[in-house]
Parts: C-alpha cells; sequence; structure tokens
C-alpha cells in the first residue's frame, strides 16, 4: 500500500497537492470543486485589503502569452498577472476576484471562507486562507490581524502571508530592504494573534529568496511557499506600448528547474549550487539553511514536477495554472502519475525519497552516464543540419548518410534535436 500523505507543521495533507490562491479557490463554488476533485489542500485567494471595508475595483488579471494555442495543457505556456481595471464589471456576479467579480469585504470573504472550512471536513482537505499583499504599503499590523483573525474565526486550519511588496503599489521595493515590514512584523502579528501555522510567500522577483527564507523562518514561520512569477513588461509591437504595468508576473512550466534550484539550495545552505567543489563550498559554512517546511508554487504541470520537488527537499507542491488549464481533473492525473512512479521505484511513502537530492563532487561527475546519439540511415535526408550544429564537429557525411564519431561526440544532444526526420537517436 502507497501513502501519498504528507505530514507538516501539524497539519496532514492527504496527498501534496495543494491549490494555490488563485481563480481556482476565488469563491466557494471554485474551492468546493478542488476539494471535490482530491486534492490536499486548498489556499483560498488572498484578500488584498487594501483599505479595511472598501470594495476595491474589480480588476482583469490574467491571460496567456507566448505558447501555442492548441497544445497550452501539454506545452510549454508562460502566463501572465495584471492588475488592470477591468472594464466588464457585472455587479450581481458572485463575490470574488478577477473579470466581472465584485471584491468582498472582510466580513462577506470570512462567510465564504467558513463555507469552504465546513465541506473541507467532509473532503479530508486542509485549508489555508491567504491573506495580504497587494499594497503592502498599506498593510499595518492591525490590518494583518484583522485579516488573521477573521481567517482564523472561519476555522482555517492555517494561514498563508502573501508577503512582498507590490510591484504596483511599491515599484523598486523589494523585500531585502526592509525584511522587518514585510516578513517579520506579518509573521510575528499573524501568529500571535491566530496561534495558526503560518506560512510566507516570497516571491523570487522582489528579492533574494532564499535569505528572505531564512528571515522568515527566524521570525516564527511554520513554513516558507516560493514563488517563480517575475514582474516584467510584454511589449505589444502592433501597439508599440505595454498597456499596464505587470505585476506578479510571468511564470510557467519552464521555471520548474529554477524552483529546483532555489528548494535544494534552501535545504542545503552550506552547499551552494553555484559552488560544486568542496573546497569552494566551505567558505559558506556560517550560512543557514531552511529547516521548516517548503511548499513550492510555480510551474507545477505534471507528476514528476511534483517528484522533483519533494526529492529537492519540498514537503509539498502548490499549484495554480495548470489548474485553471486543465481543470480539476489534474489533481487525479498527478496523484496517479507520482502514485505510478512510487510503485515502479519501490517507495511506500513521500519520506523515503524526500530531500534525497545530493549534489556530486567534481571526481564523481565522471561516472554520469554520457548520451551517445545514433543515426538510423533509412531516416537521413542527408540535409547536414546536424552536421553543421555539432558544437564538438563530430559528424561527418560519409555516402550521404550522417555518421557520428564517437570519440569527439560529448553527448550535448543538440543533434537529436535538430534532426528534421528524427533519424538521430539517443543510447546511454
Ligand atoms: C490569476 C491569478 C491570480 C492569483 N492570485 C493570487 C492571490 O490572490 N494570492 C496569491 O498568493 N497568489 C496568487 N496567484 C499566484 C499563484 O498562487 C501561484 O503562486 C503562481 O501562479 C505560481 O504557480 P503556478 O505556476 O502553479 O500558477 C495568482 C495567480 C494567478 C494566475
Ligand atoms: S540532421 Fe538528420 S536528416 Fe539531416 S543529415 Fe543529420 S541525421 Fe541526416
Ligand atoms: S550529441 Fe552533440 S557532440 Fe555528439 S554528435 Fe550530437 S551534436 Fe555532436
Amino acid at each position: 500500500m502507497i501513502d501519498l500523505s504528507a505530514e507538516f507543521a501539524g497539519l496532514k495533507f492527504k496527498n501534496p497537492l495543494i491549490v494555490g490562491a488563485g481563480p481556482n479557490t476565488k469563491s466557494f463554488p471554485n474551492a468546493l470543486h478542488c476539494m471535490k476533485a482530491g486534492f490536499g489542500g486548498v489556499v483560498v485567494r488572498s484578500l488584498h485589503m487594501q483599505y479595511p471595508g472598501q470594495h476595491l475595483l474589480p480588476v482583469r488579471e490574467f491571460w496567456n502569452i507566448y505558447g501555442d494555442r492548441k497544445k497550452i495543457r501539454k506545452g510549454f505556456y508562460s502566463l501572465q498577472s495584471t492588475a488592470a481595471p477591468a472594464q466588464r464589471v457585472n455587479e450581481k456576479a458572485p463575490l470574488g476576484w478577477g473579470g466581472a467579480s465584485r471584491i468582498p469585504t472582510l466580513d462577506e470573504w470570512a462567510g465564504e471562507v467558513r463555507k469552504i472550512t465546513e465541506a473541507a471536513k467532509k473532503y479530508d482537505c486542509v485549508v489555508i486562507a491567504s491573506i495580504g499583499w497587494c499594497g503592502s504599503n498599506l498593510s499595518t499590523e492591525e490590518l494583518w490581524k484583522a485579516e488573521a483573525e477573521a481567517m482564523a474565526a472561519a476555522g482555517v486550519d492555517a494561514i498563508q502571508l502573501h508577503t512582498a511588496p507590490s510591484p504596483a503599489t511599491e515599484p523598486g521595493r523589494y523585500i531585502t530592504m526592509d525584511p522587518k515590514k514585510y516578513l517579520e512584523m506579518p509573521i510575528k502579528a499573524v501568529k500571535e494573534s491566530t496561534g495558526l501555522p503560518v506560512f510566507a510567500k516570497i516571491p523570487v522577483d522582489c528579492c533574494d529568496t532564499i535569505a528572505s527564507a531564512v528571515v522568515a523562518q527566524k521570525a516564527g514561520a511554520d513554513g516558507v511557499v516560493p514563488v517563480t512569477r517575475w514582474s516584467s513588461i510584454t511589449i505589444d509591437i502592433e501597439n508599440e506600448k505595454d498597456p499596464v504595468w505587470r505585476g506578479p508576473g510571468i511564470g510557467g512550466p519552464w521555471s520548474v528547474p529554477i524552483m529546483n534550484g532555489l528548494i535544494f539550495r534552501m535545504r542545503n545552505a552550506k552547499q551552494p549550487i553555484s559552488y560544486i567543489f568542496q573546497d569552494s563550498a566551505e567558505q559558506f559554512l556560517d550560512s543557514v539553511s531552511v529547516a521548516v517546511p517548503i511548499i513550492p508554487s510555480g510551474g507545477v504541470r505534471s507528476g514528476s514536477d511534483v517528484i522533483g520537488y519533494l526529492i529537492a527537499g519540498a514537503n509539498a507542491s502548490e499549484i495554480c495554472a495548470q489548474v485553471i488549464l486543465e481543470g480539476t481533473g489534474v489533481a487525479k492525473r498527478i496523484e496517479r502519475e507520482i502514485y505510478e512512479w512510487m510503485e515502479q521505484k519501490g517507495y511506500r511513502s513521500i519520506g523515503e525519497f524526500q530531500g534525497s537530492l545530493r549534489l556530486l563532487k567534481h571526481d564523481e561527475a565522471k561516472d554520469i552516464p554520457q548520451w551517445m546519439p545514433a543515426v538510423d540511415a533509412a531516416g537521413c535526408n542527408a540535409c547536414e543540419r546536424c552536421v553543421k550544429a555539432c558544437p564538438n564537429s563530430a559528424i561527418k557525411m560519409l555516402d550521404n548518410i550522417a555518421s557520428i564519431d564517437e570519440d569527439y561526440c560529448e553527448g550535448c544532444r543538440t543533434c537529436y534535436y535538430i534532426c528534421p526526420t528524427e533519424a538521430i537517436s539517443l543510447g546511454l
């Protein structure tokens, strides 16, 4: 029997898949959908309460850029969120965020979250409330506490803090410039006022994520949530301008290896990934590792992404955009992929492979198996693309067929990717 459960910060998740704060959890019906689909946890949408009691203007906030329209579910998409005023506002739309929805007051939102926590009991789902952020310059200690207490009273299991300056209201500000304001103060205030586990969400684009995670840990955070989304500006060359400042911005599956690196470096501060040599790592002996749970948020679209995060040292993973693109059925698909991988590897619980990533020492690297390309003569049309592309001049044409000299080949795979007829295969 394989156990997919994840336990940390006093919480038990039936699986390590948590829906990230966003459209999927912006209302009771949406969150219910996620819970029914089998996610281990949901992070209910951040309240963004800049002005207590005030209804904020709805915003249009999300669209896909880049990526192939037809392949977006499985392809290499990139998503952009923003904060442009929504033009199609419908006062009758249910409470929530984005598009036509009317942004609720704290009281209204607490009522909605209460419905979510009640339903969660039936679906064995952990409920985490996200609070704060948008306009941290306006978020006082009292405001953090008011939001956190309202969420605690609504029955949530934990609080996730949307820390960090908002690029829209505080351009140029970085967490690192004022870690007391963006991390220490909210973490301490929320812990003190609710007693609930507190996770600090730390975006990559406004700080040194690893140092900020250490600050959060020192301030008493029960976990950190690194986020791979960057502020960005996509230029519309037809109109020669970008309509609005892009806030928390751009992210996507391409960022998964970056997140792996972040998680690994958080867990292994004494072994920075850019210094593979033992003696260089010794320069960092005083660096502090992140020992609290890490729950990454960014780029996940498959079981292998989640497995990778766990191997790098994470405790669970949040998923947002892929749920939007694929629907809540993604929970069962990813769960199955993780289950099958564990079955094949003989693992019975997540703890057996979690944090198992170790960097090779330099002299061990020679044992890494090298890819060796092979040409299928029948498939080669003599286009010579591989000959021109090979950085090691390892390919020559012999009798109009590409031929690889193994003595020169270093297994970079360029020829494999570039061959138009897929005549080149890889072996070890
Ligand atoms: C439309 C949209 C709205 C979002 N709203 C919030 C939010 O209210 N609070 C928050 O902490 N993160 C918010 N996020 C960020 C996601 O929770 C997540 O951290 C980010 O999208 C990266 O994960 P992903 O690649 O799985 O989407 C939002 C993301 C999107 C796309
Ligand atoms: S790129 Fe492919 S088809 Fe072209 S010469 Fe090389 S092996 Fe042959
Ligand atoms: S794998 Fe790289 S080095 Fe080897 S033949 Fe192909 S392009 Fe050249």
